[in-house]
């Protein structure tokens, strides 16, 4: 097998907004050959090859208590080095030394406590993505914790199953602090989900992706809207290989880019069959070439790997953007199994559609083009946090049509609180992969999509955004009361 030395991180000249649209790239070349690369971009060097280091495997938080029927934990947000490349080392702010963070383990109706301390010396606020939890326990970003302090975080996790993740939120600091290692899983499973005979233990693996840009010495380079996060991280490896069994796994994929949008396929367009998005299960199982997965949108699918023979080696591409974040990680098929597993054609009933009782609009648009100091918009507003956006009835079940006012750059959009469910992207009905319970959905440019939410859980300020974190860090988000 051959690889390929790889130049990392070697991009264009970081300046303006980020565009990561596959439409841009003509637009990409043009700028970066107009534009003289900056030092840093020279200096640019970090290198790897590809499919030198195994995935690494997220490890499982274990709690300090499971008395009285709650799971308690303590984490600590530090300063950590670690080796991504041989032989250098990348500083990283990260929750209990690990990065990506360790994966918590939930189930519905048991309670989690976290005592987060923040030896960092920004602040940090922990957000946990996709859960339904009173105000207070929501990681706004508003609600920080100082350098120094620590807090206890409590989720009652009433919810059903969801592939859910946390990750700092802190105003204006949230895009850097997640760039350079905030983030983390928490797998939320009920009954439903355990009863079904889908691949489990070490074959329900986390496959976490996100971008990053490492300079010469292995440092991560942060920039607002940089265009040169080209080297791809699987589980804080770069290009890993995954030893596989022939035989099914679940693989729980996770964009934690800052603002990457992905198009993942294998390299031979074998199916995958997906099982879940934001929200857990599907209600059927989808078969599928490729699927986009846009920051912090989630997606599970089972791989079934007794297709190929013992030996085959499988690459993970991506097709969206620039082509030198084409290739992600790759399976290498090691040897045969047992398969107990299957995929039931039926995986869950969703919850009802209530009628709904009202109706808005979301515009989400940024300033494109060459701008000196680029701002991004929700409802042509940028984010203040004094003010409230939109009031929202408690118990009210309502549809809200999403659209990207703008030509060129994608956006995403997620509300906290609630997971959705996407009734039409562009007037058509959603491809079956968006059918079922969703936190986070991609918007290309020009894209409208009308999604219905029912607010019946906790009232008070919830923020919703963009999720490509630099957009709401320049502003893209919004809150709504619910009351
Ligand atoms: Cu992933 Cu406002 O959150
Ligand atoms: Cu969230
Ligand atoms: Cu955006």
């Amino acid at each position: 097998m051959v690889t390929r030395r790889r130049v990392l991180g070697a991009g264009l000249a970081a300046t303006g907004v980020g565009f990561t649209g596959a439409a841009l790239l003509p637009a990409l070349k043009a700028r970066g050959a107009a534009s003289a690369p900056t030092p840093r971009a020279q200096a640019a060097a970090a290198t790897v090859e590809l499919y030198r280091v195994p995935m690494p495997k997220v490890p499982v938080l274990a709690p300090v208590s499971t008395a009285g029927g709650t799971d308690t934990y303590e984490v600590t947000m530090r300063t950590a080095r670690k080796e991504i490349f041989p032989g250098l080392q990348t500083e990283l702010r990260t929750f209990d030394g690990h990065f990506p963070g360790p994966t918590i383990k939930a189930r519905r109706g048991r309670p989690v406590v976290i005592r987060q301390r923040n030896t960092l010396d920004v602040h940090t606020s922990v957000h946990l993505h996709g859960a339904a939890l009173p105000q207070s326990e929501d990681g706004a970003p508003m609600d920080t914790i100082a350098p120094g302090a620590e807090r206890l975080y409590t989720y009652p996790n009433k919810q059903p199953h969801a592939s859910l993740w946390y990750h700092d939120h802190a105003h204006h600091l949230e895009s850097e602090n997640v760039y350079r290692g905030l983030h983390g899983s928490y797998l939320l499973t009920d009954d439903e989900e355990e009863a079904l005979p889908l691949p489990k233990g070490e074959h329900d693996v986390l496959i976490g992706i996100r971008d990053a840009h490492f300079d010469a010495t292995g440092a991560l380079v942060y920039q607002m809207g940089d265009r040169a996060r080209s080297t791809l991280l699987v589980n804080g490896a770069p290009y890993p290989y995954f030893e596989v069994d022939a035989r099914s796994y679940r693989l729980r994929l996770a964009n934690c880019s800052n603002q990457r949008i992905l198009q993942l396929r294998l390299e031979d367009d074998g199916d995958m069959v997906q099982i879940g998005s934001d929200g857990g299960l599907l209600k059927h199982p989808s078969t599928v070439k490729s699927l986009y997965l846009s920051s912090g949108e989630r997606a599970d699918v089972v791989i079934d790997f007794s297709r190929y023979p013992v030996g085959t080696k499988l690459v993970l591409k991506n097709t969206f953007g620039n082509a030198e974040a084409g290739q992600v990680m790759r399976f290498d098929v090691v040897r045969t199994a047992e398969d107990e597993s299957s995929v039931p054609s039926r995986l869950r009933a969703l919850p009802p559609l209530p009628k709904p009782t009202a109706e808005r609009t979301v515009v989400l648009r940024m300033d494109e083009g060459a701008h000196p100091d680029p701002k991004a918009y929700l409802d042509e507003k940028v984010y203040d946090h004094h003010r409230i956006d939109q009031r929202v009835r408690f118990g009210a079940s309502e549809i809200w049509t999403v659209t990207n006012a703008n030509g060129r750059i994608p956006h995403n959009f997620h509300l906290h609180l609630v997971q959705f469910r996407v009734l039409e992207r562009n007037g058509k009905a959603p491809a079956p992969g968006e059918r079922g319970l969703k936190d986070t959905v991609l918007l290309l440019p020009g894209e409208t999509v009308k999604l219905q939410a029912t607010f019946d859980t906790y009232q008070g300020e919830y923020v919703y955004h963009c999720h490509m974190l630099d957009h709401s860090a320049m502003g893209m988000m919004a809150t709504m009361k619910i009351a």
